[in-house]
């Protein structure tokens, strides 16, 4: 369903605020941006709790991140750059999410990539989530760490730092921010147990095949051996 301007405006506030509920970031962490349909941007504010956030706090830009719209002394997230290395490198993402989930976090900090086959959905939905080189946020290290891994990814885990997704719309984004940061409780736990037991080969081939039945969108790194997809 087509949003209209304001109902995205609260979309991306409810996202917002279901980040902090679930305890994906605290004080000022995390942004969010959505691509509107004439090339330009609604963005999350620099220094804002994900909490407190309203609709009208929204930053409207343009793909440098020069403000178009915004409130008073309201700057578009210092991450910024980030989303639009993403937007750069895929004509079919319409949304970026970065977050702090502490348990896909902790995965980023000891730098273990979640890539472990061990879980049906996420076999399906992400494939692997490989941790990108460390970059000092704000900056252009961040945006070059990542552009390598998003040809084949749609959720990366950012050395150090914490997690991106990216989608077609804002709520795809968010749903794979969910997806990763399940899995990662998922994987502690097993490992806690002794250990996951992988999905064999077989049976990842057989999942992986069954994406476009199930209408799933974005990139995965094993899917473009089955349908010469991961393409926009
Ligand atoms: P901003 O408040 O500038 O969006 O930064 C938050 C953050 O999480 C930086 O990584």
């Amino acid at each position: 369903m087509e949003l209209s301007y304001p109902e995205l405006r609260e979309q991306i506030c409810d996202i917002c605020h279901k980040m902090w509920q679930l305890g994906w970031v605290a004080a000022n962490d995390g942004n969010i941006s959505v691509k509107l349909e004439d090339g330009t941007f609604l963005a999350t504010p620099t220094g804002i709790s994900k909490s407190f956030i309203t609709p009208e706090k929204l930053v409207h830009i343009d793909k440098e991140g020069k403000v178009l719209e915004a409130i008073e002394g309201y700057r578009p997230s210092s991450e910024i750059k980030m989303h639009m290395r993403c937007y750069e490198e895929r004509e079919d993402v319409g949304a970026v999410l970065h977050a702090h989930p502490p348990v896909a976090t902790g995965y980023a900090v000891a730098n273990i990539p979640l890539d472990e086959y061990s879980m049906i959905e996420t076999v399906l939905t992400l494939g692997s989530i490989p941790v990108t080189p460390y970059g000092t946020p704000s900056t252009y290290e961040v945006p070059d760490a990542i552009a390598p891994y998003l040809g084949e990814h749609d959720a990366v885990l950012l050395q150090n730092h914490g997690a991106l997704t990216v989608g077609a719309d804002v709520v795809t984004a968010y749903y794979r921010m969910e997806t990763l940061e399940l899995f990662a409780k998922i994987s502690l736990n097993a490992h806690l147990l002794g250990g996951a037991k992988e999905i064999s080969r077989e049976n990842i081939d057989r999942l992986i095949s069954m994406r476009q039945g199930y209408g799933i969108t974005g990139r995965h790194p094993g899917y473009k051996k089955y349908s010469g997809e991961n393409k926009d």
